[in-house]
């Protein structure tokens, strides 16, 4: 239900058009999957707020199912869950040079340090705080993104040592990321993983002693053992993506975005459907309207091959999706107003999965996540075992 509050001191209560339920049950197994197919301490990527699951209630699940650290990409992410009062070691990591690290530094957040701007960034806030910086130094090891490149790493390194001699900071971790697919024998992550032992030894030689270094993410740790140093990142996995195509490890996908018929028509073959027309029905069929659209995140690029379910079976996205809408023809089913429509589910019944709408959209299932809109109101199934109650509500999806 929405909640909202009138102006006059009144409230409303309206049931949510869409809604993504997210089972905290599916996010707790699969920490403890991806936890016990490493002897590294597992980082839970709960960045863009927890690939849209809902960042707090994904952390604290993690961190009691098996997970030791948490990891987000901006101050305001690390900030937020500690003012929720998580203490676990959260690491931060995509930052302006020019942006002010004393709130992260007072609390306590480990940040990434990607070049000698950053370290100064970072040091001049330790000293403000009165408090050393725990940081990781990160290498560019091949993704040509974020971190130092190969030949600016020595310096780096040096520059961490003097001021980890000084007691401003401490660096705490020595870190990369993966630009290839996490299958076992692929050139680009061994290439990678070769830099990174290059990196390490460096570090080690110029007089640095980390407590972690840490390089893979879910492919790789599903995928190649030899990448797991002592921390694993992975994301798209904890949420039930299988990250290696054909080579299930028992994920469960943790969320549903379900949305309800709230129109039903029945119309003559040779109907145009949406704007442009697009489609056009083949036969006299009935048209269900389902109050979701792009803004909400269903992408606009699925159109033509995206499909919904509805009472037991799949069934085409007639037409164009629209900001707010899609119509589907649903044939000679008879769908009622209010009948529930499943976008994406576990897929253990024949519904989509988020991989099917990722495919029909020409994306990954982290877009297809992200960009699920602030309209879709977030329900969260507890986890049934009883260790935790993430959650009040049960739904049946
Ligand atoms: C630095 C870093 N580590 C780990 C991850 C998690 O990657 P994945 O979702 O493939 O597990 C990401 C995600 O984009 C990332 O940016």
């Amino acid at each position: 239900m929405i909640n909202i509050g009138g102006a006059s001191g009144g409230a409303w209560t309206l049931p949510p058009l869409a809604e993504a339920v997210v089972d905290l049950d599916a996010i707790a197994h699969n920490t403890r999957v991806l936890a016990g197919r490493t002897e590294a301490d597992l980082l839970a990527v709960v960045k863009a707020d927890a690939f849209g699951h809902g960042f707090l209630e994904v952390a604290r699940t993690a961190l009691a199912s098996g997970a030791r650290w948490l990891g987000v990409t901006s101050q305001a992410e690390a900030l937020a869950l500690r003012v929720a009062g998580i203490e676990a070691p959260v690491l931060s990591w995509l930052h302006a040079p020019d942006e002010d690290f004393g709130p992260a530094v007072a609390a306590r957040v480990d940040l990434s340090v990607a070049s000698v701007a950053h370290l100064d960034a970072v040091v001049a806030a330790a000293e403000r705080v009165g408090r050393r910086a725990d940081v990781h130094l990160k290498v560019d090891t091949g993704l040509s993104r974020n971190g130092a490149t190969e030949d600016d790493w020595p310096e780096l390194v040096r520059l961490a040592h003097g001021q980890e001699a000084a007691g401003r900071v401490r660096v705490r971790g020595i870190w990369s990321h993966l630009a290839g697919s996490g299958l076992p024998g692929d050139p680009l992550d061994g290439a990678q993983l070769r830099r990174f032992n290059r990196a390490l030894a460096t570090a080690r030689r110029l007089g640095l002693n980390p407590e972690v270094a840490h390089l893979a993410g879910s492919a790789a740790l599903v995928g190649r053992p030899e990448t797991h140093f002592d921390l694993v990142r992975p994301g798209i996995a904890l949420y039930g993506v299988e990250p290696l195509p054909g080579r299930s490890v028992g994920l469960r996908p943790a969320m549903t975005l379900r949305s309800r018929v709230i129109l039903t028509k029945r119309v003559p073959a040779g109907t145009g459907i949406a704007y442009g027309h697009d489609y056009v029905a083949p036969v006299a069929t009935t048209l269900a309207l389902v109050p979701v659209g792009y803004a909400d995140g269903v992408p606009r690029s699925a159109a033509g091959r995206a499909e919904v379910w509805i009472g037991g079976r799949r069934h085409p996205v007639a037409g164009r999706v629209t900001m707010d809408q899609i119509v589907v023809d649903v044939g000679d089913l008879p769908v009622r107003t209010g009948d529930e429509v499943l976008l994406f589910g576990r897929g253990d019944r024949g519904e989509p999965t988020v991989v099917d709408w990722a495919r029909w959209a020409g994306t990954n299932p982290h877009e297809i996540f992200t960009g699920i809109g602030a309209r879709v109101i977030r329900r969260y199934l507890p986890i049934r075992s009883g260790r935790r109650s993430g959650g009040r509500e049960r739904v049946r999806v």
